[in-house]
C-alpha cells in the first residue's frame, strides 16, 4: 500500500516536518499573571500535540508588544524572561519529533479584551480605567463593539516592525523552526491589507502595494533577522467574505510578494475583520481558498477550518488543495490525533510514545 500523502513527510529549507498533520495556533489565555510568560499549561497542552504524532505544533498567538495582546492573558515574546519560559516547551516538542512554531501577532484595534475565561464572564474591550490600554489600528475605526483604536504614526510602524523583528530572534533563540506571522482575523497586519480597515493615505494605505508594505516590510526584515534555516509562515485572511473588502485575488498577489521578500508558506484562514458577513462554514470550507493561494501564488499552502476527519484531511492534501492540513479543535478534543489518523488509515507510524506503545493497535 503507498502511504496516504498526509503521513509523508514534506522538507522545506532544511526542516522536515513528518507529516502533514499539523496543529494550528490557539490562545488559551492562560498568563493569567499578566506577564506573558508561557506557563505549565502551555507546556502540557502542546507537549500533549506533540506527544500525539502532530508534525508540527504552533504556539497560539504571542504578542510582539505589551499593547499587542489580545488580552492581558496572552503570551508575549519582547522580552528575555518570555523567551526563556518557551525553551523547555520547545525542546519537548521537538524532543518528540515534531517541529516547533509560534505564531508572531500584534492585535491591532482588536486588542486589550478581556480574556476568553478567567474574567467573571465579561467580553469585549477592557478599558484603561480597568487595565485595558488604548489600541491602535492603520485608521481610527473601530472593530464593532470595541474601543476606538488610536492611528498609527509612522513611528508606531518603526516600533511594530522593529518589534516583531526582535520577537523573531528570541523566537529562534528559544529553539523554534517556524515563524507564523499572524495577518489574518481582523488583527493589526490585516487591518492593514483591508481597504474595510485602512483608510491612510500615505505610503501605507490605498493602492494593494501600499496596505501590503507593512507586512512585506516585516517578512524582509525577519529573514534578514533570522537567516536562511528557520521557517516564515504567514497566516492570512484570505477574504473579507465581503465583496467591498480584501479578497483571495488580493491575496494572493501579496503572498507572491511575501515569497520574494523570504516567506515559506501560507496558513489560509479567512474572516475575522468586519461583523455581519456570512460565512459558508462547513466541512473544510476554507480549502479552496488555499487551493486558489496554491494555484496562483506559486508558494506551498496550508488548509484549516473544520477539517476533523483522517480520510478527508488526505483528500484534501492528495487532490493538491494543500501541502499540509492545520487540525484545530479536533486537537483539543483529542491532542493525539494523528496517532489515530494514522492507525485510520492503516499506516504504522514509529513515532508512538515508547511509553504508550503498548497502547498502539495492530496496523492491517
Ligand atoms: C481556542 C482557540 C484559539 C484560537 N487562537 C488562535 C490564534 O491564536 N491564532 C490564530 O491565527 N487562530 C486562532 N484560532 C483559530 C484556529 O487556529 C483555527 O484556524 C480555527 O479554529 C479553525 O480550525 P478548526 O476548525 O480545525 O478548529 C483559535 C481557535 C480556537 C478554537
Amino acid at each position: 500500500m503507498t502511504t496516504p500523502t498526509l503521513f509523508s513527510p514534506l522538507t522545506i529549507r532544511s526542516v522536515t516536518f513528518r507529516n502533514r498533520a499539523w496543529v494550528p495556533p490557539m490562545c488559551q489565555y492562560s498568563c493569567v499573571a499578566g506577564d506573558g510568560v508561557a506557563t505549565a499549561w502551555h507546556h502540557v497542552h502542546l507537549g500533549s500535540m506533540a506527544a500525539g504524532g502532530a508534525g508540527l505544533i504552533i504556539a497560539e498567538a504571542t504578542a510582539v508588544t505589551p499593547e499587542g495582546r489580545i488580552s492581558a492573558h496572552d503570551c508575549g515574546l519582547w522580552n528575555d524572561a518570555q523567551r526563556d519560559a518557551w525553551k523547555p516547551i520547545v525542546a519537548f516538542i521537538r524532543g518528540q519529533g515534531a517541529v516547533a512554531g509560534i505564531q508572531l501577532a500584534h492585535a491591532g484595534r482588536k486588542a486589550s479584551i478581556w480574556a476568553d475565561w478567567g474574567t467573571d464572564g465579561k467580553t469585549g474591550s477592557q478599558p484603561q480605567s480597568e487595565g485595558g490600554w488604548q489600541t491602535i489600528a492603520p485608521s481610527a475605526i473601530e472593530f464593532p463593539g470595541y474601543l476606538p483604536p488610536r492611528e498609527m504614526t509612522d513611528n508606531d510602524i518603526i516600533e511594530v516592525t522593529n518589534a516583531f523583528v526582535s520577537a523573531s530572534r528570541r523566537a529562534v533563540d528559544a529553539g523554534f523552526q517556524v515563524l507564523e506571522i499572524h495577518a489574518a482575523h481582523g488583527y493589526l497586519l490585516h487591518e492593514f491589507l483591508s481597504p474595510l480597515s485602512n483608510l491612510r493615505d500615505d505610503q501605507f494605505g490605498g493602492a494593494l502595494e501600499n496596505r501590503a508594505r507593512l507586512l512585506v516590510d516585516i517578512v524582509e526584515k525577519m529573514r534578514a533577522e533570522v537567516g536562511e534555516e528557520t521557517l516564515i509562515f504567514v497566516r492570512f485572511s484570505a477574504t473579507d467574505w465581503s465583496p467591498e473588502g480584501w479578497n483571495e485575488e488580493e491575496c494572493a498577489v501579496v503572498a507572491d510578494w511575501c515569497l520574494k521578500a523570504g516567506a515559506d508558506l501560507f496558513d489560509v484562514s479567512s474572516g475575522g475583520n468586519i461583523t455581519g458577513v456570512s460565512i459558508p462554514v462547513g466541512q473544510g470550507y476554507q480549502v479552496p481558498l488555499a487551493n486558489f493561494l496554491k494555484q496562483h501564488a506559486h508558494g506551498p499552502t496550508a488548509a484549516v477550518g473544520m477539517i476533523t476527519e483522517a480520510a478527508f484531511a488526505n483528500s484534501v492534501i492528495e487532490s493538491g488543495q494543500a501541502d499540509a492540513v492545520l487540525i484545530g479543535r479536533e486537537s483539543l478534543r483529542d491532542p493525539h490525533w494523528t496517532l489515530r489518523a494514522a492507525v485510520e488509515l492503516g499506516v504504522d507510524v514509529d513515532y508512538w510514545p515508547a511509553q504508550y506503545r503498548r497502547a498502539k493497535p495492530k496496523i492491517r
